[in-house]
């Protein structure tokens, strides 16, 4: 019997990872594309030393608790990890980690594409020439948008990826407004970011981009009561997580023309459900949270979730954990 480390995999991972992965543990992987039951991420964490999981795995307290005692870490495949219980895990001497930074620029260039194709209607556009409903040879009046050029964004969450649209944003001559909890001085000093309360930046911004993880006092931000603060020519993008937005309230904001129009890569519930009444809307453009999704960006996320997987299982701290109070209930041995 090998006495290499266990490792299990909820999805198969870019070549580079998996070879780098298999290099050092004995691996399993769930072969589907669909995320694996609960039952069996239970089964296997009683089983494995360590598990990699993407965003769609939902590892709660019952999952952890089922977890046997050579069980070491959680390495998800993603910067966000509201998945994942970390109460618990902590409580369990479980680390978990995440893969901050790899994917900033990526997510940063999709939130800046997403605005630009929401304000210059882009995806309307291209059904409307596949459709075959061009026919005015040149319509002066033809789907027109809103400019980005010169006009204010306002961010919320000026973290890594918020901070890095803010630098987009600059260079389309934008006034840049912020809201956070903390402040980013850095942004303020390099980029002009000015930090306003969340009601003046949804009263003065020709564009609101959400950059915030979900938590408790993240979810459904931007209620009824907030979009009615926005001006009628905004637009709204969120690349974040989907619940920070109350979508009922989204639909009834977009309808009643209270907003301009909105980009969401990121729903409430992913899939979601076909039937969502803001797919109807010609002013909603939709895509399936594939911010970070570049080829590159996707490979150096799995590559960073295996070594970070690697050092747990080599009893070492690993770059990117995310619960360092874990540190106290199961100390590092290097
Ligand atoms: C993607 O949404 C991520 O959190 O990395």
């Amino acid at each position: 019997m090998s006495d290499r480390k266990k490792v299990y995999v909820t999805r198969e991972l870019p070549e580079d990872a998996m070879k780098l992965l298999k290099s050092k543990f004995d691996v399993e992987v769930w072969q589907e594309e669909m995320p694996p039951p609960k039952s069996l991420l239970k089964e296997k964490v009683r089983e494995v030393n360590g598990l990699i999981c993407l965003l769609t795995e939902r590892i709660d307290r019952e999952v952890i608790n089922a977890a046997g005692p050579q069980f070491r870490g959680i390495s998800q495949v993603a910067v966000g990890f509201d998945n994942i219980d970390v109460e618990a895990a902590t409580e369990k001497g479980i680390y978990v980690t995440n893969t901050p930074g790899v994917l900033t620029e990526t997510t940063a260039d999709y939130a800046f594409a997403l605005l630009m194709a929401v304000a210059r209607r882009i995806a309307e556009a291209d059904k409307y020439v596949k459709s075959g409903k061009w026919k005015v040879p040149w319509g002066l009046m033809m789907l027109l948008g809103q400019d980005v050029w010169g006009k204010t964004i306002g961010i919320i969450g000026m973290g890594r990826i918020g901070s890095a649209v803010a630098r987009r944003a600059k260079g389309m001559n934008m006034k840049i407004l912020y809201y956070d909890v903390v402040r980013n001085e850095k942004a303020e000093k390099e980029l002009g970011a000015e930090y306003v309360d969340l009601e003046t930046l949804l009263k003065e911004s020709d564009f609101v981009t959400i950059h915030v993880p979900l938590l408790p006092s993240t979810r459904h931000l931007i209620n009824e009561e907030r979009l009615k603060l926005m001006k009628k020519t905004a637009c709204l993008i969120n690349t974040s997580r989907g619940p920070v937005v109350d979508e009922k309230a989204l639909y009834k904001a977009l309808k009643e023309g209270w907003i301009w129009a909105a980009g969401l890569d990121v729903w409430e519930k992913e899939p979601t459900d076909p039937d969502n009444p803001l797919l109807k809307l010609g002013n909603v453009t939709a895509s399936p949270h594939i911010a970070s999704g570049s080829i590159a960006t996707r490979t150096r996320m799995a590559v960073m979730a295996v070594e970070n997987m690697t050092a747990i299982l080599e009893g070492k701290v690993p770059p990117n954990l995310v619960n360092k109070e874990v540190l106290k209930v199961r100390p590092s041995s290097s």
